[in-house]
């Protein structure tokens, strides 16, 4: 695995995920600023560019991440921050990221039938821009976690190695 360039313990991957997913976490609120200046198009793009963006990183980086280092440990390992951050994370994550993806087939498609179109455009936008952020902080927080063991050094229990 290369190592990563932020001077942490994180493989590259993991540092492009980070990158990445802040910026798209500022991009998000770029877009929601276009919507109130009315720049109703412009807004669009940006929003939906940034949701199928995720839903790509999500596929290709942290569902198989996911899958391989958390899993496995679950329910067993549950208590511990380094499984139950990351558990979290995911499961919030694929519920916003659910979400964008039927902001985004109501508000751009025909696709889906009249009856399960929303009705509520503005709150659903906003909750998935709060969620989003909330699970970003999360994401955060696992990479601080899993890869800064410095800033849990004092921590009882992370200096035997436990996870
Ligand atoms: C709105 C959706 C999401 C956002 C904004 C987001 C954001 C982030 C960020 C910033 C990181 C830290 C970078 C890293 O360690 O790679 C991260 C890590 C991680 N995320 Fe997400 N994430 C989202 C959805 C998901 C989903 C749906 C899953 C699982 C199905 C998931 C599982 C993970 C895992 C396992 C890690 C640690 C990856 C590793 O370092 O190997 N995330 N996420």
């Amino acid at each position: 695995m290369s190592e990563g360039f932020l001077g942490t313990a994180a493989p590259l991957a993991a540092d492009v995920v980070l990158l990445l997913e802040i910026g798209m976490g500022v991009g998000l609120l770029i877009g929601a600023w276009l919507a109130r200046r009315k720049r109703f198009r412009q807004h669009a793009w940006c929003q939906s560019a940034i949701v199928l963006l995720n839903l790509a990183v999500i596929l290709v980086a942290m569902t198989p991440s996911f899958r391989s280092q958390v899993l496995p440990r679950i329910p067993a390992k549950l208590g511990r921050p380094y499984f139950a951050l990351a558990t979290v994370h995911a499961g919030l994550g694929t519920i916003t990221e659910l979400a964008g993806l039927y902001i985004l087939l109501c508000a751009g498609t025909r696709l889906l039938p009249e009856k399960l179109r929303l009705t509520q455009y503005k709150a659903w936008m906003r909750g998935v821009l709060v969620f989003w952020w909330l699970v970003l902080l999360l994401g955060f927080a696992t990479y601080v976690r899993w890869y800064v063991p410095s800033w849990f050094a004092n921590q009882r229990g992370f200096d035997s190695g436990r996870r």
